[in-house]
């Protein structure tokens, strides 16, 4: 479904897209994978919330608590509309992606994970989703496996297979779109594997639920982390999902307000789902404002998301496929991979060639791109990634284009 809505009518909901950065240069923002730009829609919220409904949640009766649980709530709710979540009740709001698989890590790994174990992840993960599975493996005398990657940066399954057939895996935690190679994960294949392997799978949609549709009730994974500022709304805001059997039998992550029933010198009882992961006063204004970027989306549909992305990422990998010396990672198969493009030029090391190109106005990231692992397995230090979304035209990846040309020229290549 296309929209009926411009790229043009969607900059101008971006006032940071107005500015001017280095030599007065127009801002060229591609380094959306790391986070993305907010639009006036979410700003506004926020604004509103601290200007007419500021107030604690789930406490107080006056009207403003009444006010600021009654939006906080309703975000709950546009998730679960969004990820075609059944029970309200399975939605835990964290700090991102980061917090939710530490979480389970800590709540539900401590619980079910024990000596000889194995947890299975991938080649191409970032930290967040390698290292609280390195802290709890080693705690527990536990081992921790990599399903590798082949050339075109895909998952090599039957590595997942041999790791299933030991009978060991306790868990499989995988991403469903690599953050340095756009590589859309085959999730439908892992699960199904896991499924008839009695295997928990944990998949991680920091870079997947911002850009393509996704549909959990259908996907049929136990957990699932991502986070709100990847997607137009606030950092603080990320969500937790488990099936509630499972977050029923999990301990408590953090202890305090919120998430008790009642508290006695010597023990406490839990408060319901998803309240019992709640602990404390939470991010109530982001939260609230992450609802106004849900709503967004919404209102463009995520069909059009990723169509757009796939137009303006196909023609970025023309472009780059052009120029001498410039090595591209990933698959060149559009259909498996997302708006994230890695690159190397010649022997410029990346953060130089971010520096040149930050001259010109463009913002890429450069460096391991928190996913070393992969980098190792690639045999190189770092790479420098453009990553697109709604708001970024052909007429940038051209401004892109010629910067590195420029760089081309400084570098005498
Ligand atoms: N994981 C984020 C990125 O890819 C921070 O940049």
């Amino acid at each position: 479904m296309q929209t009926a809505i411009s790229v043009e009518q969607i900059r101008k909901d971006f006032p940071i897209l107005q500015r001017k950065v280095r030599n007065d240069k127009s801002l060229v923002y591609l380094d959306n994978a790391a986070t993305t730009q907010k639009p006036i829609q979410v700003i506004n919220v926020i604004t509103d919330f601290y200007t007419n409904h500021n107030s604690n949640i789930h406490r107080a009766v006056h009207a403003l608590a009444e006010e600021a649980t009654e939006a906080y709530e309703m975000t709950r709710d546009k998730v679960a509309n969004f990820l075609n979540i059944k029970d309200r009740q399975e939605i835990v709001f964290v700090r991102g992606t980061t917090e939710a698989i530490n979480l389970v890590a800590y709540a539900w790994g401590r619980q079910n994970i024990k000596e000889g174990d194995i947890i299975v992840t991938t080649e191409y993960e970032h930290h967040s989703n390698i290292v609280p599975w390195q802290l709890l493996t080693q705690e527990k005398k536990a081992k921790l496996e990599y399903i590798g990657i082949d050339d075109n940066g895909e998952l090599i399954l039957s590595h997942l297979d041999q790791f299933l057939a030991t009978g060991k895996v306790k868990l499989v935690a995988v991403s469903q779109m690599s953050n340095v190679l756009g590589t859309i994960t085959d999730v439908a294949t892992i699960i199904a594997k896991c499924k008839k392997a009695g295997v928990r799978v944990l998949i991680d949609g920091a870079q997947s639920v911002p850009h393509m549709k996704v549909d959990l009730s259908a996907m049929g994974c136990d957990f699932f982390a991502f986070s709100g500022h990847k997607m137009l709304g606030p950092t603080g805001v990320g969500v937790l999902w488990a099936k509630k059997e499972l977050l029923e039998q999990m301990a408590p992550f953090h202890g305090g307000g919120d998430m008790i029933r009642e508290v006695h010198k010597y023990e406490t009882t839990w408060n319901d789902l998803p309240y019992k992961f709640e602990a404390g006063t939470p991010n109530i204004a982001d939260v609230i404002g992450f609802a106004a970027a849900i709503d967004y989306l919404n209102n463009l549909g995520m069909d059009y998301v990723r169509a757009h992305e796939v137009e303006i990422t196909k023609y970025a990998l023309e472009q780059l496929s052009k120029i001498n010396g410039l090595k591209l990672y990933g698959t060149p198969d559009m259909s498996k991979r997302g708006g994230v493009i890695s690159f190397n030029f010649a022997d410029i090391h990346p953060h130089d060639l971010a520096t040149i190109i930050d001259e010109d106005g463009i913002a890429i990231r450069s460096g391991h791109h928190c996913a070393q692992v992969l980098m190792e397995k690639l045999d190189i230090a770092a790479t420098s990634r453009a990553s697109f979304y709604i708001y970024n035209t052909k007429e940038e990846v051209d401004v892109l284009i010629n910067s590195l040309a420029r760089a081309a020229r400084l570098f005498k290549l």
